[in-house]
């Protein structure tokens, strides 16, 4: 355990130390203190004779830096930050200074998300172990839920996170929303890793599991749908700033969070969280809800940039951008049916793929009044209301009713 006390003594003894050292120090003005300061710093770099010749070496190597040099490599201007110059894109603002705040949103959505931090190896997954070994613990069409999503979920993760960390965070140039992008990224990962603590426990072939995305086609598609709109803006040399490389940024936003993190994952989560209702894999059902409820902060931080990236380019968001963006929720919509079908070929849990259906059309309506476009399904109604409860759901207040862990209040470090 840590003690700030000891902290302090040590703080404490050796400041008493340094005024022995150099007596003078001990009673200058702020101004002559900085002097001070400079000239202790100089004095520092100096070859000492008990210096080594590799320490020589690389005092010697930093009389050569050139500061300006480093700083005019960084982003945005060298000025203090102004609220007003902080933009979603093409922003010329420096942008290491995190405040003062423009989208306090997008940082209260990164407190949000570091509140609900959870890990995979919490929960418990004795209970699915015994029913996934047992001969007749799970129907033909359960098992073939439980892989199908797997398969899915564990490489789709992967591609979300490669695009946040490759394209997406270098071009959204405002420091509150890469926050959010950073803590998403890291979520993403802790998604993974929850995907195959679950082919682990369950003593899956995980090849056969992690190459699905290449060997289903229903899976294939919907990957391959996603890639897409990454290739582009993953380009080193590609930059916003023109009319249409802020579209295809803002196609990309559209693709994914509209998309894969706002549809392509519904089926799969309302299949394993009604089995998680009938009590069968209640492991794997708990980790489904705790990504389910990241995902929807996700997908609601990406519909808040979307929307502020329109209200702050208001020409990209013409009529042909508005019907790209329809289309592509229509295509996705599309091949989520399709994924239904192929997971469902029989009523199961419930529920059966023509259900499902009405639940996606009911989800694309909600993406496309989001980003304000118009309902393409009008009418449809929400089959399983119980799926907006489980998102609204707060962790202490778990589904399962099994353990809490309370990450708000600090785990290793004691602070008296
Ligand atoms: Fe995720
Ligand atoms: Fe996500």
């Amino acid at each position: 355990m840590l003690s700030w006390d000891e902290f302090d003594k040590e703080d404490g003894a050796e400041a008493a130390a340094a005024s022995k050292h150099n007596p003078q120090v001990a009673d200058l003005s702020l101004d002559k203190l900085d002097q001070a300061g400079d000239a202790a710093a100089h004095e520092a770099r100096a070859v000492a004779a008990d210096d080594s010749a590799a320490v020589a070496r690389a005092k010697a190597a930093l009389d050569q830096l050139d500061i300006q040099e480093g700083l005019d490599e960084l982003e945005g201007s060298a000025a203090r930050v102004q609220v007003d110059q902080k933009r979603m894109i093409n922003a010329r603002a420096d942008l290491n200074q995190l405040v003062p705040f423009k989208y306090d949103w997008a940082w209260q959505k990164y407190l949000d998300g570091c509140a609900n931090h959870w890990m995979p190896q919490e929960v418990n997954m004795n209970a699915d172990i015994a029913l996934w070994k047992s001969a007749d613990g799970l129907t033909e069409d359960e098992r073939r839920i439980v892989m199908r999503n797997l398969g899915f979920f564990s490489t789709a993760d992967s591609l979300v996170a490669n695009n946040l960390a490759l394209a997406v965070y270098r071009l959204i140039t405002n420091p509150e929303c890469r926050q959010y992008i950073l803590r998403q990224a890291f979520e993403e990962a802790i998604h993974t890793h929850a995907y195959q603590y679950c082919i682990e426990s369950l003593g899956m072939d995980e090849g056969e599991i992690f190459n699905m995305y290449h060997e289903i086609p229903s899976v294939a598609k919907k990957a391959s749908w996603g890639l897409k709109y990454t290739r582009a803006i993953s380009d080193p040399q590609f930059n916003t700033g023109t009319v249409e490389t802020d579209k295809e940024l803002l196609r990309n936003l559209i693709a994914y969070y509209c998309v894969l993190e706002g549809i392509f994952f519904y089926c799969g989560f309302t299949q394993i969280l009604s089995m998680g209702r009938r009590n069968k894999m209640t492991g794997v059902a708990e980790q489904f809800q705790y990504i389910l409820r990241d995902e929807s902060m996700h997908l609601n931080f990406g519909i808040d940039v979307i929307n502020q990236i329109k209200i702050e380019n208001p020409h990209l968001w013409d009529a042909q951008m508005k019907d790209e963006a329809t289309q592509m929720i229509l295509q996705g919509t599309q091949l989520e049916i399709e994924y239904a079908r192929d997971t469902m070929p029989r009523g199961v849990l419930g529920m059966n793929a023509a259900m499902m259906e009405d639940y996606l059309k009911f989800i694309a309506n909600r993406r496309l009044t989001q980003i304000g476009l118009k309902e393409e399904y009008p009418g449809t109604t929400n089959p399983f209301p119980w799926m907006s409860e489980i998102m609204d759901l707060k962790k202490e207040k778990n589904f399962f009713e099994t353990r809490v862990i309370e990450y708000q209040t600090g785990g290793a470090l004691s602070w008296d």
